[in-house]
């Protein structure tokens, strides 16, 4: 193999760039081209590619984004849409593809795979809901970003003596609530996989305030509901008044932590080591802090497994 390419695609998570460059860089170490191709699957079949060097992955490892671009490709689910970018790929010699991205990227690179483009998956987004990897590039930033504005809410609503609703992304995945929920003391983590009735968060707002604690912080993942809906339920049985705060694109920016460095710079080169071994369709995971690599079939198929430990004991500890 002599040339092979590299793109980010679905909605963009801290260390996409450090899997960037590890890819560019471990492919020049191995003396093969690499070529970037912006925009994802979209920049793949309208041929946005160019060649990738040394300096074009400098000063980047710290930057959140990716400097690749991304998007979300509704052409690329078509056979039209797939049959032009095999024309693309074979135009530009190019001979195998690493994808970086979530669930829905990984759709693409199979149906690629598939086709016979030999194809890598590395799985990069924030909500860390592909359930054969432990982690997902992204996520601990993701928590640290939640963390730290828990942190700041928790002051003021110390000071005002007031209930927060803290709305955090995930998609379908509870993930980002129940760590950055436990690791801030939160004082309720709803998350879609467990389903904890209003009665018992207002309960524990009432028994707090017979305590006299002042202050009670909500972590709601958007995969279980709407905030304004919680807000009013939770006025109507209590006339408590809580604040929302909908942390959104803040969620997806920022500096990687080092571990999410780490574990996209890992990948990005075990990558390029799978298709110099001509091997294809695979996705790299992480479990127990291993590399692991299967199948994007069995990737693909496999079911996502709740920290029921994690939960209970955020239930435990913010009695
Ligand atoms: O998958 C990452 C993510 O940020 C989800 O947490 C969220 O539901 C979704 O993307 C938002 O997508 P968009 O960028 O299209 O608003």
């Amino acid at each position: 193999m002599k040339k092979i390419a590299v793109l980010t695609s679905g909605g963009d998570a801290p260390g996409m760039n450090a899997a960037i460059r590890a890819v560019v860089r471990a492919g020049i170490n191995s003396k093969i081209k690499v070529m970037g191709i912006e925009r994802g699957f979209s920049g793949l079949i309208n041929g946005e590619i160019k060649e990738m060097n040394l300096s074009s992955v400098g000063d980047i490892i710290h930057r959140g984004g990716t400097i690749l671009k991304t998007a979300r490709c509704e052409e690329f689910k078509t056979v039209d849409g797939r049959n032009k970018g095999h024309n693309v790929l074979k135009g530009f010699g190019i001979e195998g593809l690493v994808v970086i991205g979530g669930d829905g990227s990984f759709l693409g690179a199979q149906k690629l795979c598939h086709e016979g483009v030999p194809t890598i998956g590395i799985p990069g987004t924030i909500d860390n809901d592909m359930p054969y990897t432990d982690y997902t590039i992204g996520f601990d930033t993701a928590v640290n970003t939640v963390l730290d504005a828990i942190n700041k809410i928790r002051d003021t609503c110390m000071s005002h003596e007031k209930v927060s609703i803290i709305e955090v992304m995930g998609r379908h995945c509870g993930d980002i609530a129940l760590y950055a929920g436990l690791a801030g003391g939160a004082e309720n983590i709803l998350i879609p996989e467990e389903k904890s009735g209003l009665k018992k968060i207002c309960e524990k707002l009432i028994k707090g305030k017979a305590r006299g604690k002042l202050y009670h912080i909500i972590v709601l993942a958007e995969g279980i509901g709407n905030a304004s809906e919680l807000q009013k339920e939770v006025f109507d049985k209590t006339g408590i008044e809580a604040r929302i705060t909908t942390l959104g694109y803040t969620q997806r920016g920022g500096n990687p932590t080092a571990s999410d460095r780490i574990l996209a710079s890992r990948m990005g080169a075990k990558a390029v080591e799978l298709l110099l071994n001509k091997q294809s369709g695979r996705a790299i995971g992480v479990k127990g802090n291993q590399l692991i690599h299967l199948s994007i079939d069995e990737a693909l198929s496999a079911k996502k497994k709740f920290n029921r430990e994690l939960y209970a004991l955020s239930q435990v500890l913010s009695i």
